[in-house]
């Protein structure tokens, strides 16, 4: 695997060699990648005009002025170019074009993420003051494969809109899942309250708070949630994507938080706890999910810096991978971009190496017994 490592760096770094083939068919606007080491004929851009247009109908794009669509074809073809360096580095994964590809990745990340880089950073020396360590699981009897989906834990795929309210989906995914855990009865929270009321800050810094589609931690928003009395059901306070004044009824609460806890970098603690707690929020550098299509991404090179929050519900021992990585164990994340983005919502990542950040900021949370309205 070394040699393949630094041969795809040698070839990206040389930008030139065939490697990926682009397989693109009128049916499937996405770019179907494949690894062959013959073709010469997979120039990225071929037929870029035919994809944009596929592209559009596809997700409903529309725009405004000439300008502003040829200026997001050029986007779209820089993405194109992006996709296959991605499929370069993260060959277990399927990347191509996605409802994002108009987009430059700054646009992505300000737009469709929602954790604070800095404070995320910072999370590990300050926590709210209600948050614990989650001690220590017995990890010896862990199931091989296991999904939250399959128990009655997860509600359906939620979209965040163009709004960096993640960590407001990730917050409501964790009690959503720790309510039926208490209850038995699955309810649909509601991100919109987190969004219009959460201003909740880091400990000792008053200028770093959840700041709606400005971004936000799950942690405060737990610390929030356990301090106004719990959270109202997605229905009584629906999501609007955009920040609203707060119109908070405590008589409405349905889910009310008991304690939370912040789970330790190791993968076994983070499963033991996934299975004995409910589906956690966690943290992740997103980047390579703007091209992301299916499959286990396990990219060779990817930034630790979390600037997204999901949710993790499960994890599998072995994954489609091609057969030089097959056997591939890996989490099941669900995302809060629509079921129109990666596997119908979600996405998987391997496990084993922190790859992406995706286990350094893990947190649980315990629901309170709430009357039910
Ligand atoms: C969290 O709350 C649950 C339910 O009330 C309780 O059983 C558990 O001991 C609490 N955990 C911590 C760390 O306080």
């Amino acid at each position: 695997m070394d040699r393949f490592f630094l041969f795809s760096l040698l070839i990206i770094g040389l930008a030139s060699a065939s490697f990926v083939r682009a397989d693109f068919s009128a049916e499937d606007p996405l770019i179907r990648q494949v690894v062959s080491e013959e073709d010469g004929d997979d120039d990225p851009l071929l037929n870029a005009d035919h994809h944009f247009s596929l592209f559009k109908s596809k997700f409903g794009k529309s725009y405004d002025t000439e300008e502003e669509h040829d200026y997001r074809f050029s986007v779209f073809k820089a993405n194109l170019r992006r996709a296959k360096r991605h499929q370069l580095l993260d060959p277990s994964a399927v990347h191509g074009v996605t409802k994002f590809s108009d987009l430059t990745p700054k646009e992505f990340r300000r737009t469709f993420h929602g954790v604070h880089k800095s404070r995320a950073k910072k999370l590990k020396l300050r926590l709210p003051a209600d948050a614990n360590k989650a001690p220590i699981l017995p990890t010896d009897n862990l199931p091989t494969d296991f999904d939250w989906r399959d128990h009655g834990a997860v509600t359906g795929v939620k979209n965040q809109g163009s709004c960096g309210s993640c960590w407001s989906f990730s917050t409501t995914g964790a009690l959503e899942g720790a309510h039926f855990l208490a209850t038995g009865e699955l309810v649909s929270l509601s991100e919109q309250q987190l969004v219009d009321c959460d201003h909740m800050c880091d400990p000792e810094e008053r200028d770093a708070c959840d700041a709606g589609c400005n971004g936000g931690l799950m942690t405060t928003a737990y610390e929030y949630a356990l301090t106004a009395g719990g959270l109202e059901r997605e229905s009584d306070y629906p999501y609007t994507g955009t920040d609203g004044t707060c119109k908070f009824d405590k008589n409405k609460v349905v889910a009310s938080v008991a304690n939370f806890s912040v789970v330790s970098l190791d993968e076994d603690q983070i499963a033991a706890n996934l299975v004995k707690h409910g589906p956690l929020s966690v943290g992740i550098n997103a980047v390579f999910m703007q091209t992301y299509i299916g499959g286990v991404s396990c990219p060779y090179i990817c930034s630790k810096n979390l600037d997204h929050g999901v949710l993790l519900v499960g994890y599998g021992s072995a994954g489609y991978a091609p057969i030089r990585l097959k056997n591939k164990p890996y989490w099941i994340i669900k995302n809060s971009w629509g079921e129109n983005w990666g596997e119908e919502g979600y996405y998987k990542i391997c496990r084993g190496r922190d790859v992406c950040g995706v286990d350094s900021m893990v947190s649980t949370v315990t629901a309170a017994n709430t009357v039910k309205h």
